[in-house]
């Protein structure tokens, strides 16, 4: 466990596959941090349809808004893979906080990188192809979940087409054509477990965006 974390104050949990660990509209007293495993942020559109804000994974903090703001959550968090938090409520953080405020830095810290995140993702909503931003998806799933292996960086999660293509912001029918295209073009593989792995870093980036 990070030294950060006392684990007499935050208590650690197993969250299964698919399970919601709270919804868009909830009130919210916890905060997550993510010890291993794979969480997926998203909200509905008006009709019904995914829009994934971000795939979290090891070190990240989910729930830390509505414990700052005390609104209702802004978004949805289900397990993507079986997933290891720590949980804690909103008393007791903010009594960690004032204990450690290390926690709090690193809360910023994340903060401002999903801030930059947001701003580079705005960019790429308005005037990117499909292609570009299928391609990109998978560039930050590599940079998140990827580790380097003699084939390419492989990424550490089963992600599934209708994940991609809410990530993404297009069609699933759409990303499937855009992994069978990086494929076709040995820009991508499949290992036997079903996950991506991105045969050349510099190619792909080179290739999706140039
Ligand atoms: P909260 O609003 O409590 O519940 C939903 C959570 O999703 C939110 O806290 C954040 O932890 C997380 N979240 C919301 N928007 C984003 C985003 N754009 N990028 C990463 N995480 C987010």
């Amino acid at each position: 466990m990070d030294a950060c974390f006392d684990e007499n104050i935050w208590t650690k949990k197993t969250i299964e596959k698919g399970r919601i660990l709270f919804l868009e509209g909830d009130p919210g007293d916890d905060i997550y941090y993510i010890l291993e495993g794979a969480i997926k942020v998203f909200i509905l559109d008006s009709s019904g349809r995914e829009n994934i804000l971000a795939l979290l994974g090891p070190g990240d903090f989910v729930g830390e808004m509505s414990i700052i703001d005390e609104k209702p959550r802004s978004a949805t968090a289900q397990a993507l893979e079986k997933s290891q938090v720590l949980v804690l409520n909103r008393t007791l953080f903010a009594s960690q906080i004032k204990e450690n405020p290390s926690i709090a830095f690193r809360i910023i810290q994340i903060l401002v990188e999903r801030l930059r995140k947001t701003d580079q993702q705005l960019l790429f909503q308005v005037c990117k192809t499909a292609r570009q931003r299928v391609g990109k998806a998978i560039l930050d799933l590599a940079e998140k979940f990827g580790r380097n292996t003699d084939e390419g960086i492989l990424i550490n999660l089963r992600i599934t087409h209708q994940d991609l293509a809410a990530y993404s912001g297009v069609a699933r029918e759409t990303a499937t054509r855009m992994v069978q295209d990086f494929l076709n073009s040995n820009l991508l593989k499949i290992n036997p477990k079903n996950c991506l792995i991105v045969t050349d870093l510099e190619e792909f980036r080179m290739t999706v965006f140039e």
